[in-house]
């Protein structure tokens, strides 16, 4: 949603600030700022727009001279883009600044508290109440300020904030929205995720909800919510700089196109082991698997529909009924969830409000949780009962690709483990484990039979509108593929059950109407076939997504996209990987902004 840094050390923050806020941009991008103290004299620098015009309005970070400073890049939520209300916010007796994501529900009273008391606010932000507390909380101590300014605040808030009172001094609370400190040498900082300190230093500690810590080039302390000073350990970022760089490629979502069948190994490999899928990390809920009647699994965007891809394996493979529930729904559904139901809650971020909400809303009934999640330490891994991570690395482009493949690996991974746990693979029964183990293998098969892509790009990218068509894990597969288009080219692209087509949809199929036709499983082929039919004879141009040897479908298509011949039950983690190249030379085609779309943040800490 927003992204926040600090810094303090002996050199100059600012190129340090900015630098953190470049490796942060993905989680907003309309606004930026930063606020740096040399001696008692607070600089605060704002633009509307990129880090690139922050960068070029303060000459890299040159003209901001002082060691300690906080930064800001924005994803508007309350007030426009604009520098007013761009942060970092003062004080209005400008001895604090203070940066914040996430949002403060309560800001409309406390606007109104603080107003009637001669507060003077400059911006129509939730953030600018935090500042104006710590001033009237602020009695010579910072500190005991943030503890009296955090008891009054409802909501989600990872917070930096600095004061003239203190030279040298950052001060880092989180509530609900993530925040890691980076321990260096005679130099501390924090940062809402770890790409932003990874440059500079691999020791981070994950603060947790209720904590704010206290930061000098000397020394990081660490207090609960009482103030009470606590011990916290130092996790090491095993991952290198180069993973968060784009490494020779022109946007960050083409390289991680093509990282996926890497991250999909990374993520299945070490949980096969001697012919079997061994998940450490799930002991007690395989323990109590056969108790458990139902699974539900609920996630947002892509999230969502990685859940829409695997629960066909789940539910054929481990016999137990598996529903998807969107998490923003599910929420205030009054679900009908108890302790007989797996709840599978899938993040690549780990930070999604409206899921960690249904996860909260799943646990209060008793359900069993497990998240599947990429960002390590992220709230919905640490509230959940068992944790999965996807190995996936870094994910920067705003949209997803390998975050998505390596979640519904991870579901494939858990449909096989159950099956097997659950005595339903038979006795030798090595099928399933070797299709996943091919997994990678048969992703950079997709991404390998597919150079046609950048010309086919060439021949739909004026289109209106793209229609996506398939039946079970093709469907599953269309809804991600379609939504890829839709974020990243901003063409409308709908995903449609190939058999509710006649059911309305078809009105709109006229002359070269584009229809893209997932066709990956055998059983259902001659289904999506009459499907093509229908649409082609109505004027539409059909993609089709098959197999190289797929006869009939080669004949009735305009156009081809191909994936390698995979089990269908396994198959969404392949057919998606053309849609993305798809998706993708579309967008460049059309001269748009690639990894950030606009309106877009890549995670939404907001309902
Ligand atoms: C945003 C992102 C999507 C993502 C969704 C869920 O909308 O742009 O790419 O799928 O959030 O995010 P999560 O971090 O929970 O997987």
């Amino acid at each position: 949603m927003c992204g926040i840094v600090g810094f303090t050390g002996a050199r100059s923050a600012a190129p340090i600030l900015l630098d953190g806020l470049k490796k942060l941009e993905y989680r907003g991008y309309d606004s930026a700022g930063i606020a740096v103290m040399d001696g008692p004299a607070i600089s605060v620098v704002k633009v509307k727009g990129r880090i690139a015009s922050l960068c070029e309005r303060t000459d890299g970070g040159q003209n901001v001279s002082g060691v300690t400073g906080i930064g800001h890049t924005r994803w508007a939520t309350h007030g426009a883009p604009t520098e007013e209300n761009a942060h970092p916010h003062l004080s209005n007796d400008g001895r604090f600044a203070v940066v914040h994501n996430g949002i403060i529900e309560n800001y409309v009273s406390l606007r109104e508290e603080l107003m009637s008391e001669g507060y003077r606010f400059e911006s129509e932000t939730d953030t600018e109440v935090i500042v104006h507390l710590i001033e009237k909380y602020y009695r010579g101590s910072v500190r005991e300020a943030l503890v009296r300014t955090a008891n009054r605040l409802q909501g989600s808030y990872a917070l930096g904030v600095i004061c003239t009172e203190e030279t040298g001094r950052i001060y880092a609370v989180r509530e609900a929205s993530p925040l890691i400190l980076g321990i260096g040498a005679g130099e501390n900082y924090f940062a809402s995720d770890v790409t932003a300190l990874v440059p500079y230093t691999r020791n981070v500690i994950y603060l947790e909800d209720g904590e704010f810590a206290e930061l000098s080039a000397e020394s990081v302390r660490i207090f609960d919510c009482t103030g009470q000073e606590v011990r916290r350990k130092v996790s090491r970022v095993m991952w290198d700089v180069q993973a968060a760089e784009k490494g020779g490629y022109e946007h960050f979502m083409l390289k991680e196109i093509m990282e996926q069948p890497a991250a999909v190994k990374a993520t299945i490999a070490p949980r096969i082991r001697n012919g079997r899928i061994e998940i450490e990390e799930i002991g007690g809920i395989l323990s109590g698997l056969g108790d458990i009647r139902s699974i539900v699994i609920t996630a947002c965007g892509s999230a969502y529909y990685a859940g829409c891809a695997g629960r066909y394996a789940l539910e054929r493979l481990s016999g137990i009924p598996v529903r998807t529930e969107l998490a923003s729904e599910l929420r205030y559904s009054d679900p009908l969830i108890d302790g007989h139901t797996l709840v599978i809650v899938i993040s690549q971020s780990g930070e999604t409000a409206d899921t960690i909400a249904a996860l909260k809303e799943c646990r209060d009934r008793g359900a069993r949780t497990l998240a599947v999640v990429n960002v390590v330490g992220s709230t919905v891994a640490r509230l959940a009962d068992s944790t999965v991570y996807t190995w996936a690395g870094p994910e920067i482009a705003v949209a997803t690709t390998k975050g998505y493949t390596t979640q519904v690996a991870v579901l494939y991974l858990l449909a096989v483990c159950f099956a097997d746990r659950l005595g339903r693979l038979p006795e030798g029964e090595s099928g399933p484990v070797e299709s996943l183990q091919a997994l990678p293998r048969r992703i950079q098969q997709a991404i390998d039979m597919n150079p046609g892509i950048p010309a086919l790009a060439g021949k739909y990218h004026e289109s209106r509108a793209l229609f996506f068509i398939g039946r079970n894990t093709d469907y599953a597969a269309a809804l991600e593929g379609a939504l890829k288009m839709k974020e990243i080219s901003y063409l409308h692209a709908e995903a449609y059950a190939a058999g509710e087509l006649k059911h309305g949809t078809i009105a709109l199929i006229e002359e070269h109407q584009p229809v893209i036709a997932l066709c990956c499983n055998r059983a259902l082929m001659e289904k999506t076939l009459s499907n093509i039919v229908e649409v082609k004879s109505r004027g539409a141009e059909v993609l089709a997504l098959t197999f190289r040897n797929n006869q009939k479908i080669l004949s009735a298509a305009d156009d081809l996209l191909f994936i390698p011949e995979v089990d269908p039950l396994f198959s969404a983690a392949v057919e998606i990987v053309p849609l993305q190249l798809l998706a993708y030379h579309v967008a460049r085609e059309n001269g748009c902004d690639i990894d950030k779309p606009k309106n877009l943040a890549k995670s939404v800490t907001v309902e």
